[in-house]
């Protein structure tokens, strides 16, 4: 997704090198182009181009722009191709005004149809255009950057965080958002503004959450808030306490394999929480039914809880994807608990379903980005410690997510014994990055196929699930999960000679009928690939190949350690491929859109 920053220094250096230095920690977010407007002597200089911000950089010499404050991009199409034309900033057809901006302008056709027949003329095929053209014509009717900026929002509709600059008013950065992420710091140096804190870390630390239809002004002096009736608005800082070196890669090759090796201590730092959510467990009374709403990698987390809670608790559990949430709406009461799972905090889709679920429900935000929107309109917060992920693959995340939901349903069913097996998930999880090299040898072998099963039962299914969504968005190769007794009820007509087909089959109550699943595929000709224990001798006679776990692990702690190989053969068979794992194709880390 788009990603913007904003800086303005005190004192008169030139901020093109940090404008650059910010926008490149955003490129995890996906983009296909950058851009970066500085203002200088009475001009907006901009250069911008389609491309990776250092094939861009290279061509352009981003850095050396005059100008001690500015604004910056990377873009992520939606409307238009990525072009040097589309890219942002977008300026009105006098280079009077220059515009960044995160999500999409839903009737930007109609305001460009309107501003046409009076005169405005668009080079661009972006929705965004259009914002740069209404900040003008208000500009022109008198009004200064910032109610220029308030009259626009009125205007717009859909979702968007904005960062304006204009030669009307030099020394001036005005922001507002609704439905997508901005953030404000206030360093030692000067006030920034970006899409997520990775970008500002190194720079501020000290951060301002906007509210949607809030007005922030940046200017060497500070920073002010206004709200829509023109007051100052006395705004909270928060600290960050994640480091700037978090967001480094620290030695290793690919921000995936680091924080595939942070997992343990994620798990870990998760583990904190017990506290809180036992507060949140204890406030929340008669709760009938718990309902988790999500996307992706933390839907599977969300699937996860829903057998251990229903298994633990007894307690009715659904999941519902958050884009399908709306059609679900009608069955929500005031006993119903809503869990969101989150790592970003910032999905579209999520934000969607957690405002219609306030409006009966009891909310719980389960997110990693600490001041994100989920956290800030949830009624109750558990927070993840997993630390920022840059990866576009959610790995550590994943981990800590479960971690938490393993803590709320131990706790609400009082099971101690699970309370105890947490504590050993840390290091079950260390002694699984030990099958790399075989991993490693597994990939070269495996990195031919065109299409892969995984196979689980029960709380392995989830897994399952995870473990194919990992290769398919970072290898490109088609990944199927299933239920392993859903197999024989159709997609085992897929089934063919040398098909690779991971078994997830830890110890356990599913252990034998996921074994004759086992058997059943390859019977018809498939490569198994089993995960299972270590000490699993007709596993081994069975299987094509296995990876082995401690024999220790239990069938119900099983998703908190049997996902870590899953992780590691999509990354290794994306090396072989020649993939960068950080950044697939056509993905973004953070979902603004819906
Ligand atoms: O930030 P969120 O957890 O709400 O994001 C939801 C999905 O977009 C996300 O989990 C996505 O599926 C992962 N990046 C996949 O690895």
């Amino acid at each position: 997704m788009c990603g913007i920053v904003g800086c303005i220094l005190k004192d008169d250096e030139d901020v093109a090198p940090i404008l650059l230095d910010c926008i490149s920690k955003l490129e995890y977010r996906g983009y296909d182009s950058i851009g970066i407007a500085t203002f200088h002597d009475n001009h907006i200089n901009v250069k911008k181009d389609k491309g990776k911000i250092e094939e861009v950089d290279n061509k352009l010499d981003l850095a050396d722009m005059p100008g001690n404050f500015g604004i910056a991009h990377v873009r992520w199409a939606t409307h238009g191709d990525p072009s040097k034309l589309n890219s942002h900033p977008q300026l009105d057809e006098d280079n009077t005004v220059a515009v960044v901006h995160n999500g999409i302008i839903e009737n930007y056709l109609e305001i460009k149809e309107k501003l046409t027949l009076e005169g405005h003329v668009f080079k661009s095929d972006t929705d965004t255009e259009v914002i740069p053209h209404l900040i003008q014509k208000f500009i022109k009717e008198k009004f200064d950057l910032e109610h220029a900026v308030r009259k626009t929002i009125d205007v717009i509709e859909g979702a968007y965080a904005i960062a304006a600059i204009s030669l009307n008013e030099p020394d001036k950065i005005v922001a507002t958002r609704k439905d997508s992420p901005l953030i404000v710091g206030i360093g030692d140096g000067g006030y920034y503004l970006a899409s997520d804190s990775p970008a500002i870390l190194k720079y501020a630390r000290d951060i301002i959450y906007p509210e949607r239809g809030e007005i922030v002004i940046l200017d060497k002096e500070g920073v002010v808030v206004h709200d829509e009736f023109d007051n100052v608005v006395n705004k909270d800082i928060e600290t960050i306490n994640w480091t700037p070196e978090m967001a480094e890669k620290e030695g290793y090759d690919h921000f995936m394999i680091k924080e595939i090796n942070e997992q343990a201590s994620a798990v870990r730092n998760t583990l904190t929480q017990k506290e809180n959510i036992q507060n949140i467990i204890d406030d929340l009374e008669g709760i009938e039914r718990i309902c988790f709403v999500a996307c992706g990698t933390s839907y599977h987390a969300s699937l996860t809880g829903k057998y251990l809670i229903e298994s633990l608790a007894g307690i009715p559990t659904d999941v519902v994807l958050a884009s399908e949430f709306k059609y679900s709406a009608n069955t929500l009461n005031d006993k119903t608990l809503v869990i969101f799972i989150s790592q970003s905090g910032e999905t579209a889709d999520s934000l969607k379903a957690l405002d219609v679920a306030n409006q009966t429900s009891k909310t719980l935000g389960i997110v990693n980005v600490a001041g994100s929107s989920i956290t800030r309109r949830a009624q109750y917060v558990i927070q993840t410690q997993a630390g920022p992920e840059i990866g576009v693959a959610a790995t550590k995340t994943y981990l800590s997510q479960l971690t938490a939901i393993y803590l709320f349903a131990a706790l609400i069913s009082n099971n101690a014994e699970l309370l105890k097996e947490l504590d050993n998930v840390p290091d079950f999880i260390d002694e699984s990055l030990e099958n790399v090299d075989l991993i490693e040898d597994l990939s070269r072998r495996y990195n031919f196929a065109r299409d892969f099963f995984y196979l689980g039962r029960g709380y392995s299914y989830p897994t399952a699930l995870e473990g194919a969504l990992k290769l398919k968005e970072i290898t490109y190769i088609h990944g199927e999960g299933y239920a392993a007794g859903e197999l024989k009820h159709g997609p085992l007509a897929l089934i063919d000679e040398g098909i690779p087909v991971v078994v997830i089959i830890p110890p356990g109550d599913n252990y034998r009928k996921t074994m004759s699943n086992l058997e059943e595929v390859k019977s018809r000709g498939a490569n198994v690939l089993a995960i299972g224990a270590a000490n699993d001798e007709s596993l081994k006679a069975k299987a094509d190949d296995v990876i082995p776990i401690n024999e220790n692990v239990k069938e119900i702690i099983a998703p908190l350690i049997y996902i870590v190989p899953l992780q590691l053969i999509a990354y290794y068979i994306t090396l072989e491929k020649g993939h960068d794992p950080d950044k697939p194709k056509n993905l973004a880390k953070c979902v603004t859109v819906e």
